[in-house]
């Protein structure tokens, strides 16, 4: 499908105001990802992939698993793909922090809180396309990451697709996230390494 300059700049706006999307990150698309080595193009590759045979990853509730380090595109290629299925199929597509998930759990918990615990679960839960950023960053006690768990769990239940990135490595991963999680999420998972330098710091040509 060809996209206009009206329709590209309609999702930018859509990614910041409904998708949980940043504003340095509203305009990231495969398009503007540069491969500056091989690895970068594979990983590129297979984000491509994903937008191209949603249907099936949709059926089968396939996840995408984005681990490395800081800097290389992993934020950047994660809104891509949310823009790339928007564009293609208006598919309801979200994205979050381990953090964001952890807050958005305890204000619920306050008195007088406008929404339950059941409805924030419900809220992640119903999105067609889960992001869940930054996994791993935050030192949240023991009980408050297993609610980002609960959000991978039940979605693996209702076999609906999540990206989780991280700086983390899998066995990292599995410590924090709970091996019942993490077992869950490998089942049916592409692993994306994204090994190589950062581009906020290197010169790219
Ligand atoms: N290959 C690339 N081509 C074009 N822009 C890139 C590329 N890699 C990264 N960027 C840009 O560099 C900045 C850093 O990338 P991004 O935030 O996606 O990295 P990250 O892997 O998510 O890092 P962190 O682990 O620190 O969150 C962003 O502005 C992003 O758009
Ligand atoms: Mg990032």
């Amino acid at each position: 499908m060809t996209t206009t300059q009206e329709q590209t700049s309609e999702i930018t706006t859509l990614l910041m105001e409904e998708c949980g999307v940043g504003r340095r990150f509203a305009s990231a698309s495969l398009d503007n990802f540069n491969p500056t080595n091989d690895a970068a193009q594979e990983v590129l590759n297979a984000c491509t992939q994903f937008v191209n045979e949603w249907g099936l990853i949709y059926k089968n509730g396939s996840n995408l698993l984005m681990i490395g380090r800081p800097g290389t595109g992993k934020t950047h290629l994660a809104v891509a793909i949310m823009r790339g299925l928007m564009e293609n199929y208006e598919t309801d597509v979200y994205m979050t922090t381990a953090q964001r998930v952890i807050r958005a759990m305890r204000d619920s918990w306050r008195q007088n809180s406008e929404r339950t615990e059941y409805d924030v679960i419900g809220f992640y839960c119903e999105k067609e396309l889960l992001v869940i950023d930054e996994i791993g960053m935050q030192h949240g006690t023991d009980s408050e990451r297993l609610l980002v768990s609960e959000i991978i769990n039940t979605r693996y239940e209702r076999m609906l697709p999540c990206i989780l990135i991280s700086n983390f490595t899998r066995d990292e991963l599995d410590g924090f996230l709970g091996y019942r999680a993490m077992d869950r999420v490998m089942e049916s998972v592409s692993v994306l390494p994204f090994a190589w330098g950062s581009y906020r710091t290197s010169t790219h040509g």
